[in-house]
């Protein structure tokens, strides 16, 4: 279950935070939502950013969210929008799965998980799965280039998440793996609450 406030900021002034001007600044960004909110289909949208804030953990803890995944079939995605992002959930398939856990470490652009639950860890598919079989993948659907949202699942050259904006592949974990992102899909604060509901924050 995942404890720790959550870094969700990714770019500063057009280019991507580091992970620990991230951590330090723990800045999350506004977007201007052209999407509809709640559920959202997924799409090649460009949420532009216009401001950053601070978003204390308390902010966030009130912030909490929801969702409901019972109607996520294996093989598809259900889109949210959470502090004023959007965040993909993906029911992964065996496919997508054993693509992620059979790459080697030393093939990934971005070793790190970029996970809330432990920036430490690597990216290894177990430190960024919200579950132990990886069924389920939490992640934060803006890529960390200038601030798109990647199309998926099952696209681009990895048969993750692709990047239309500049080229940015993103493998079956969302890990960054071609183009000119520089680092993984966030994964944010999520826990399952039962067997159908995922808690973001
Ligand atoms: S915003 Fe440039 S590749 Fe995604």
């Amino acid at each position: 279950m995942y404890t720790k406030p959550e870094h969700s900021g990714n770019s500063k002034g057009g280019r991507p935070l580091s992970h620990a001007e991230d951590t330090g600044s723990r800045r999350d960004f506004l977007y201007v939502a052209t999407a509809t909110t709640g559920a959202v289909a997924v799409g090649a949208a460009v949420w532009p950013l216009i401001d950053q804030m601070n978003a204390s953990a308390d902010v966030q803890a009130l912030a909490a969210k929801e969702v409901d995944i019972s109607g996520v079939d294996v093989g598809t995605q259900l889109t949210v929008k959470w502090l004023g992002k959007p965040v993909f959930i993906r029911h992964r398939t065996d496919g997508e799965i054993e693509a992620s856990r059979n790459t080697p470490l030393d093939d990934l652009k971005d070793p790190t998980s970029q996970n809330n639950a432990d920036w430490n860890a690597d990216a290894s598919d177990a430190n960024r799965a919200l579950d132990e079989e990886g069924k389920w993948l939490v992640m934060i659907g803006v890529c960390t280039h200038l601030g798109c949202i990647p199309l998926g699942g099952a696209l681009g050259d990895f048969g993750g998440w692709f990047c239309p904006c500049h080229g940015s592949h993103y493998d079956t974990a969302g890990r960054i793996r071609k183009g000119p992102a520089p680092l993984n899909l966030r994964v944010p604060n999520a826990a399952f609450i039962s067997e159908t509901v995922i808690k973001l924050g």
